[in-house]
């Protein structure tokens, strides 16, 4: 499973990056606005730092107003995914940019045939929400686990980005769902890499190696 880091917080990204765990980025407006700097200018800093997919989204709601966005976003770099809502607009500029050659990210879903319409309408890739899901009392591997099966029956060939991941057991049952991808903000990476018998095992280690040695 590859591993995307959901932010605009380029330190931080880098800092991901330096330890080989970023296969790319999604940003939404409210990432890039808790950053409170330049769009473009994050943008294509993290398109300096992974030349994995970075997403960066629409904020238009017509198709044409997506589809010149889409247009531009994907100049700022070879590796911009444009993040388009699951709308009825957002189907119709996804189905025209999978004909351009400008590859998507249909955000925001939450059902079955919202993936299934999204994966026929060309998009690279589909990010159902799961910890909005579970915020509402819904199960969000029901939805993971069906978007797989649909995939893998047909043979389409849109990637599963699992989205609003909250918990590092959201990270591991992405994996054993077989999901291609997890979006993981950078705080949860701190939770994954850590275990108080990791460290407790570095102490005695050392203190052993200190008697030893003396
Ligand atoms: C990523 O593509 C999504 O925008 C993000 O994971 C949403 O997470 P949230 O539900 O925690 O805001």
């Amino acid at each position: 499973m590859k591993f995307f880091v959901d932010s605009a917080d380029v330190e931080s990204i880098q800092a991901i990056n330096e330890m080989g765990l970023v296969d790319g980025v999604t940003t939404n407006p409210s990432i890039i606005a808790k950053e409170g700097k330049d769009f473009e200018e994050t943008i294509k800093k993290i398109c300096q730092i992974t030349a994995g997919p970075v997403s960066a989204e629409v904020v238009g709601t017509k198709a044409d107003e997506m589809i010149e966005e889409a247009k531009e976003l994907a100049q700022w770099s070879s590796n911009v995914v444009v993040k388009i809502p699951m709308t009825k607009e957002g189907l119709k500029a996804v189905s025209v940019l999978s004909k351009l050659g400008i590859k998507t990210n249909v955000t925001l879903i939450f059902n079955v045939t919202q993936a299934l319409s999204a994966i026929k309408a060309g998009a690279t890739f589909i990010s159902p929400f799961l910890g909005r899901l579970e915020d509402i009392g819904t199960d969000g591997f029901d939805l993971i686990h069906s978007c797989r099966s649909i995939i893998d029956t047909f043979g389409y060939k849109s990637e599963i980005i699992g989205a609003s991941v909250r918990s590092i057991k959201h990270v591991e049952e992405l994996a054993l769902a077989g999901c291609d991808i997890a979006t993981i903000p950078p705080a949860l990476f701190d939770n994954m890499l850590t275990h108080p018998l990791t460290e407790k095992g570095i102490e005695q280690f050392e203190k052993d190696w200190e008697q030893f040695t003396k």
